[in-house]
């Protein structure tokens, strides 16, 4: 069977991709609003206007509710919500996870999935939650693979996409070795599961942990859920470790709690004095009446859409341009939490340069945890291509002596020292401080000791043209081939 997900961009570990569904085809990265099969502010059909491409709903529930059930098999999934695009079901897992059991099989729910018409089916996994001790995760995980074994000998590969997902609660190597498993069985889509706990307690870090194992598991190219995953401001983040399907029911639990969602954090709308968006409902009302209309929380959740799914446009364009790492920066700086995951993220710069692109838009540093971007990483593991013979200037900025150097070395933090004739090329034409910042200095002087190393016979000499005196400069200043100048003047 081909593939039924088509990369057609790509950033990072991110992509802009097409997974076709029995009911068409569905543009990746994007949102799932989650469906409540019994009560649903904002009705299926309506949700198009957004700019949502598929929805979620949860074939548990209908099960266990007869009308609901009844009316699922007699007319099929799309003719209960209304709606005729693609639909993912979830199987009753969470409520698994919550309750501690479910009236139902694997076996059934997989069954019940396929006489509804559902496009995208979820067997019964068991969402096991984090920091459980080793033993449980693997038991669990192990039930899981073989439900999820069961499932794929009930589904045929041209029908229904069944879903794999990941389990392994916050064990990495648990998670990798369970992606690793299902993806030798072969699902369509792999969901990460059972983060909702992590992203609750705003474990951003740990999340990211979870991402990269759970992805190294896979073949790059399959397409990947994270289940449960709705805030905007996490979309970039996840997106560029290579998620490409989200699921809000945020949407609608945060504007029953009276809370306005936006890119950059959650207000409570008692809070607001003014309305920081352009959507239909903000540019219609002025906070007070959002506060005291009758109907606010149907507003505050069809705010919460637009902005969630403009967030989702957003990150294509990101992707489409190749800036997703300068708008990862961005909205990491909501929280320090955030902040902590995207540090986190760039322990993982070796696995993400064999994945991005080699050249794309301007490289902007937007900060010190810039310093260590796959970019970086790539440019220090290709200093041995240097072969530099004689003398060679390294500056900042041209000076009139430097014509009487065999070579002439730009000196650019955060990358380090390269010849001037390298200085238009992706990334080193990267806009950067005027005033290089700690981090920044630290890495390109690593960079330059190595180029040093790897040239014993070349003469250096580094023209300092900024008032810095980083600890490595007394470093670079100790080498037998380098000679360190301090100027104020040129
Ligand atoms: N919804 C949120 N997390 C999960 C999960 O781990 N598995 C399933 N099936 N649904 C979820
Ligand atoms: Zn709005």
């Amino acid at each position: 069977m081909s593939s039924r997900f088509d990369i057609i961009h790509k950033d990072v570990a991110g992509r802009i991709g097409r997974l076709t569904t029995p009911h068409g085809i569905v543009e990746t990265p994007t949102v799932m609003p989650v469906i409540n099969p019994n009560l649903q502010t904002v009705k299926p059909s309506e949700m198009k206007d957004f700019g949502a491409e598929i929805l979620i709903t949860n074939s548990y529930i209908i099960y266990r509710k007869e009308e609901l059930r009844e009316k699922a098999l007699k007319d099929g999934l799309h003719a209960l919500l209304d709606y005729e695009g693609p639909i993912m079901t979830d199987s009753g897992s969470f409520q698994l996870s919550v309750y501690g059991e479910v009236e139902i099989t694997n076996e059934m729910i997989i069954d019940f999935q396929q006489k509804i018409g559902t496009d995208i089916g979820v067997p019964l996994d068991i969402p096991t939650p984090p920091d459980v001790h080793f033993r449980r995760a693997e038991e669990e995980m192990e039930i899981t693979i073989e439900r999820l074994k069961a499932a794929r000998k009930m589904v045929a590969g041209d029908g229904m996409l069944l879903a794999g997902p990941v389990q392994g609660s916050t064990y990495p190597e648990l998670r990798e070795g369970c992606a690793r498993t299902l993806s030798e069985v072969g699902f369509d889509i792999y969901p990460f599961g059972a983060v909702v706990p992590l992203m609750e307690s705003y474990r951003y870090a740990d999340l990211v942990d979870v991402i990269a194992a759970s992805k190294k598991g896979l073949d790059p190219t399959a397409p990947v859920h994270l289940f449960g995953a709705g805030h905007p401001m996490m979309f970039a983040l996840a997106v560029a470790l290579g998620c490409d399907l989200f699921d809000s029911a945020a949407y609608a639990l945060y504007a029953k709690d009276r809370r306005y969602i936006t890119s950059r954090g959650t207000y409570h709308v008692d809070n607001l004095k003014y309305l920081p968006c352009s959507c239909p409902v903000c540019i219609s009302h002025s906070a007070e009446e959002l506060k005291k209309a009758h109907n606010c929380t149907e507003l505050l959740a069809r705010h919460n859409l637009y902005v969630t799914f403009g967030e989702v446009r957003e990150v294509k364009q990101a992707i489409w341009e190749g800036n997703l790492l300068e708008l990862v920066e961005q909205r990491c700086r909501s929280h320090p939490r955030m902040l902590d995951a995207l540090k986190q993220m760039y322990t993982y710069s070796g696995w993400l340069e064999e994945l991005d692109p080699a050249s794309k838009s301007t490289f902007f540093y937007c900060g010190p945890e810039s310093s260590k971007r796959p970019e970086v990483l790539r440019f220090g593991e290709q200093l041995d291509r240097f072969n530099i013979a004689g003398s060679a200037l390294i500056r900042s900025s041209p000076v009139k002596s430097e014509s009487l150097y065999d070579n002439v070395l730009v000196f650019k933090p955060p990358f380090g020292s390269y010849p001037l004739e390298l200085a238009e090329i992706y990334p080193l034409n990267a806009e950067v401080l005027r005033a290089p910042d700690h981090e920044s200095l630290e890495q390109a002087y690593l960079n330059t000791i190595r180029l040093a190393e790897l040239n014993p016979d070349a003469q250096f000499t580094f023209l300092v043209q900024d008032r810095s005196d980083h600890p490595l400069l007394k470093k670079l200043g100790g080498m037998d081939n380098f000679t360190v100048v301090y100027s104020q003047s040129e």
